[in-house]
């Protein structure tokens, strides 16, 4: 009797703990205006994007679904639309993992729309295998085909009196490494020989968001613009599709009982988008709605710009 009492209770205390560290929720304040702002989110048709652009297109912005599955993006529109009664939610295709993509949407988004006030840096995957161009695909999608979106971007952000770039980092940026010989060698970070399959892959990718948004916001002074990195928690959503059963055994009871859903795992960027007077704060990482210290490996000066100019090479910027 005594030891099931006791069971219970350091189960107990071990979940409290969880829910006030790991999973800990927190809630967007910000109240910037949005209406007559344009955005765009990539990735906004499923999971912590698609909360994203409901609460933005909520608030009165033109929301541009940048998304590489048209039917998918069409079905969260519908959703978006019903839920908010906004009618400004629009579809362009983008697709990541081919430069090529990147490069027509923004000359597509550039002729069409006269402003951009938001870009969220929001797709991400944790997969195996490479990108059109040959890169790694978690280097190519969360890192490389980001940079040379927000790079073509920039230029119309910069008229923006107020504009932002958000990008989805993560914690697992804390185990991420940049190992440039590598890239160079195999057109991804690391050797491509990892323990836990893949997931080396994306905490290198990862640390590369972290990275890039330090020295985005070096580059921007004396902009209008800012930038923020972004860590959502720990959040149910199909980010673990690619992942092998055996591993989905060990993560799906965790996930019901404890992981966020998708509308309080976007506070964080929410914060980031809406919240006023953060503009000090440019170029720092951000969880719990909060900025955050990073070790010194996330915030390198001369890795960040190193890694810029190679990403300009490896883009076909320059
Ligand atoms: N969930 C978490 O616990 C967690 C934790 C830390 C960080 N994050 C970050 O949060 C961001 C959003 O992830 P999520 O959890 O919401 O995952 P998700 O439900 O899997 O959504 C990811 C989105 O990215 C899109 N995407 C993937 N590859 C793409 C490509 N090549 N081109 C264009 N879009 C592409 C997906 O489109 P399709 O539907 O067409 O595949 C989907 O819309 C990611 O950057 C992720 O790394 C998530
Ligand atoms: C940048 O911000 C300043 C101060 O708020 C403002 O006066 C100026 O018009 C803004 N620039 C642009 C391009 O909107």
């Amino acid at each position: 009797m005594f030891q099931l009492v006791l069971g219970v209770l350091v189960i107990g205390l071990v979940y409290v703990l969880l829910v006030e560290t790991l999973f800990k929720k927190s809630q967007c304040k910000g109240k910037r205006e949005m209406s007559g702002r344009t955005v765009i989110i990539t990735g906004g048709n499923t999971g912590i994007g698609k909360a994203t652009a409901m609460e933005l297109a909520g608030r009165g912005a033109r929301v541009i679904l940048a998304c590489r599955n048209q039917q998918k993006a069409e079905s969260a529109i519908s959703d978006i639309m019903k839920v908010t009664g906004s009618t400004d939610v629009v579809y362009m295709q983008l697709d990541l993992s081919s430069l090529r993509s990147v490069r027509s949407f923004t000359e597509i988004f550039l002729k069409a729309e006269p402003r951009l006030d938001l870009l969220i840096n929001n797709a991400g995957l944790i997969a195996d295998g490479r990108t059109e161009d040959g890169f790694g695909i978690e280097f190519g999608v969360n890192h490389l085909g980001h940079f040379l979106l927000t790079c073509l971007l920039l230029d119309r952000l910069k008229e923006s009196p107020e504009g932002r770039v958000i990008t989805m980092s993560s914690m697992a940026h804390r185990w991420g490494k940049i190992d440039f010989d590598a890239l160079v060698a195999n057109k991804d970070l690391g050797t491509g020989r990892y323990s836990w399959q893949f997931f080396q892959a994306y905490c290198n990718s990862k640390l590369c968001n972290v990275l890039f948004t330090h020295e985005l916001a070096k580059r921007l002074k004396g902009t209008n613009v800012t930038c923020y990195s972004v860590h959502p928690g720990i959040v149910k959503t199909e980010l673990s599709r690619h992942v092998s059963l055996w591993q989905k055994v060990f993560i799906e009871p965790v996930a019901w009982l404890l992981f966020l859903d998708p509308t309080t795992g976007a506070q964080t960027t929410l914060h980031c988008a809406l919240q006023e007077g953060i503009e000090p704060l440019s170029g720092r990482y951000f969880s719990c709605c909060a900025a955050q210290d990073v070790s010194a490996k996330a915030k390198d000066d001369a890795v960040a710009k190193k890694l810029w100019e190679v990403s300009e090479r490896l883009s076909g910027l320059c």
